[in-house]
């Protein structure tokens, strides 16, 4: 076996669900699936079903993340840009602000008149301002963006007119950067016909060509984000179907295979889920932090092996090297071979 060793990789899009909704996910089976993928960084988002908009709840759910979590989770505070006087007290506590301009799970979106608003209240060492948007919407952020020249993070872009549309506004030099997920890399609408509800998201899967398209552009890609979005299988399977996929136990795995099929470069790994990650949302990294990959043996992802509490995976099935065999943060080896070795409430909150 060949093993490959990488810093702790920081995936800076998760929805651990925890507090309000831990029959998805909670931070501890979140945190394991995290270190299981090479994750040893999360930054966890607001939308929760009682959203992240006031300090009170943002120190709860900080206060029950300390509790629960093997790895590092760091926060994002949510806005419907009715909370700016909110902004300040808790801007040291989070890396970034999360808008969403589009409808999706939780029914968190805003009146989009009220982004210069919030543009103009976010105190930039609150980290970026990260956005949910599609289509027009980018169009309508962009717009936003250079007037009130924030740094902004678009999150998961997966289309073709969409990642155009940023790669002309980062030649204006705009402060803006964006991330793409793993199931837009890999998976597309025909994918989405074969998983049915379990392949539904926001945004959703689109054709080979936009796929084709973010390949061919990766190299004006900021970040890998899983966007890991558990729900359980029943939710699913329900309708309407809730949108969203889990992630973080399959990226890495992806990535490593797609750098054994020649698509893609060890050192693009590290750039899209360290080097950027870790400068975009402002991440120290600790000391003696880092992953074991097995980049040899081939295996299956299977939903019965996964750690999410969900326990399935729009990749079930999928052949892939790439397997983590040990986690080790702060000197510390935390995960080695599919044992948990630190107790709940080991890793910080950052
Ligand atoms: O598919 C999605 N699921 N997209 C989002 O933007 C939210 C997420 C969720 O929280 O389930
Ligand atoms: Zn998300």
């Amino acid at each position: 076996m060949n093993s490959l060793t990488l810093p702790g990789l920081i995936d800076p899009h998760v929805h651990l669900r925890d507090p309000g909704q831990t029959e998805k996910e909670d931070f501890l089976t979140g945190s394991q699936a995290a270190l299981a993928g090479g994750f040893t960084t999360i930054l966890d988002m607001p939308n929760n079903s009682i959203p992240i908009t006031k300090k009170q709840l943002l120190d709860k759910k900080i206060q029950d993340a300390m509790g629960k979590t093997l790895c590092d989770v760091g926060f994002y505070f949510g806005t419907l840009g009715d909370n700016t006087d909110e902004f300040d007290s808790i801007a040291h506590q989070v890396h970034g602000l999360k808008v969403y301009l589009n409808e999706t799970t939780g029914n968190f979106q805003i009146d989009k008149e009220k982004l210069i608003t919030i543009y103009q209240a976010w105190p930039e060492h609150g980290g970026p301002i990260l956005l949910h948007a599609e289509n027009e919407a980018v169009v309508f952020a962009l717009e936003v963006v250079e007037k009130i020249k924030k740094p902004t993070h678009f999150c998961h872009i997966g289309n073709a007119k969409d990642l155009s549309l940023i790669i002309s506004a980062k030649k204006k030099n705009l402060p803006i950067t964006c991330g793409v997920t793993p199931h837009h890399l890999f998976l597309t609408i025909d994918d989405a016909k074969r998983l049915g509800p379990l392949g539904q998201m926001k945004p959703p899967l689109y054709t080979n060509e936009d796929k084709t398209f973010l390949w061919k552009q990766i190299k004006n890609i900021d970040v890998i984000e899983s966007d890991h979005a558990p729900h359980t299988i029943a939710e699913k399977q329900r309708i309407p179907s809730p949108f969203g996929v889990p992630g973080l136990e399959t990226t890495l795995p992806l990535l490593i295979t797609a750098v054994r099929d020649g698509k893609l470069n060890q050192e693009d790994i590290l750039r899209l889920c360290f080097t950027n990650p870790s400068r975009i949302f402002s991440i120290t990294s600790s000391e003696n932090t880092s992953v074991d990959v097995d980049i040899t043996t081939p295996y299956t992802i299977r939903n019965s092996t996964l750690y999410t509490k969900c326990k399935w995976s729009p990749f079930d099935g999928m052949a892939v090297i790439g397997k983590v065999i040990k986690a080790r943060i702060r000197g510390t080896t935390v995960f080695e071979n599919g044992s948990f070795l630190v107790p709940p409430g080991w890793g910080w909150t950052v």
